[in-house]
């Protein structure tokens, strides 16, 4: 078994890595802790509780920051539903999280299983940034983190050049970035090239029948119409879960060692991550950049969790 904590701003893509985690054999997941992000953090907070009920798990949730460190936040209801979930009626209220803060949690965990804890973080870096301006020697004891964010090689989903988890607290993926931490960066260039599902590719997913497997179609109802009239996509994308699965079966993506920096300007200049591609910085290569993913083998794992 190996030990999970995983970081989210629970909306319909988070929720599918959730289950993924929260249903497979080899994962055992010490603890959510929740970050505003595509939805505001009580919302969040309560689609990462229905999420571990729906489990049938019993899994800490900690909530986190409401905002990112330095900006206002920017939410993504426009893409994932006013609830985050895809506005189908889920009963997403009245339940409560473990007390605590999810940065503090993030701390006793990582400091009582030193090196042992494996990271996934799949929304704005808030709350790992705080974490780590408390500790900074955190950073040698996580097994190795993965970040659903940033972009490899290819355009944004908020600007041309930005992805949303790093466009909206850029200080805090800045932080994480440059903290020492064993990253590995997913961008969306790999979801939007790996982990889209038209309606036939949903549709089989669907048809295994059981509660999970209709719950992580059903919700992405919002997302579907916004990736398909925004995004140039044939259906909604699974950033977070292709993240999870890379988190859960390494193999399932390709990787190149390369020194990624973030930008903390305004407008264009928001929330990229630069790639140097070609070594022209001098500067040491720190983050493992996903370059390439075996959508096949992704399919089939996030079948096998829903199954
Ligand atoms: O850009 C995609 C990322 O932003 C995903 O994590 C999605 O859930 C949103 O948080
Ligand atoms: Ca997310």
């Amino acid at each position: 078994m190996r030990k999970f904590i995983i970081d989210t701003d629970t909306a319909s893509d988070d929720a599918v890595a959730l289950v993924m985690a929260l249903r497979h054999p080899d994962i055992d997941v010490k603890a959510i802790t929740v970050v505003a992000g595509n939805v505001p953090l009580p919302q969040a907070l309560q689609n990462a509780l229905y999420t571990v009920e729906l489990c049938g798990a019993s899994v800490p949730v900690y909530a986190g920051c409401a905002k990112p460190l330095l900006r206002d936040l920017e939410t993504a209801q426009e893409v994932h539903g006013d609830d985050g979930m895809g506005d189908i009626g889920l009963p997403l209220k009245d339940r409560a999280p473990t007390a605590g803060h999810a940065a503090d949690a993030l701390r006793c965990l990582i400091n009582d299983n030193a090196g042992d804890i494996f990271l996934v973080t799949l929304g704005p870096l808030t709350n790992i940034a705080l974490a780590l301006l408390r500790e900074p020697a955190l950073a040698e004891r996580v097994a190795h983190c993965y970040v659903m964010g940033g972009i490899g090689s290819g355009h944004g989903n908020v600007t041309p050049t930005a992805e949303f988890n790093i466009w909206v607290d850029p200080e805090a993926a800045k932080i994480v970035y440059e903290s020492g931490l064993d990253i590995t960066m997913v961008g969306w260039d790999i979801s939007w090239k790996y982990a889209t599902f038209d309606a036939e590719q949903a549709a089989e997913i669907r048809r295994i029948g059981t509660p999970l497997a209709e719950f992580v179609v059903d919700i992405q109802a919002t997302l579907d119409e916004f990736s398909k009239a925004e995004n140039a996509l044939p259906g909604f994308d699974l950033p977070d879960p292709i993240t999870m699965a890379a988190a859960i079966d390494r193999n399932i993506c390709q990787y190149q060692k390369r020194h990624v920096e973030v930008t903390t300007g305004g407008g264009l200049a928001r929330g990229i991550t630069v790639v140097d591609w070609l070594g022209v910085t001098g500067r040491e290569p720190q983050i493992h950049v996903a370059t390439s993913a075996n959508r096949d083998a992704f399919v089939q794992l996030l079948k096998r969790c829903v199954s």
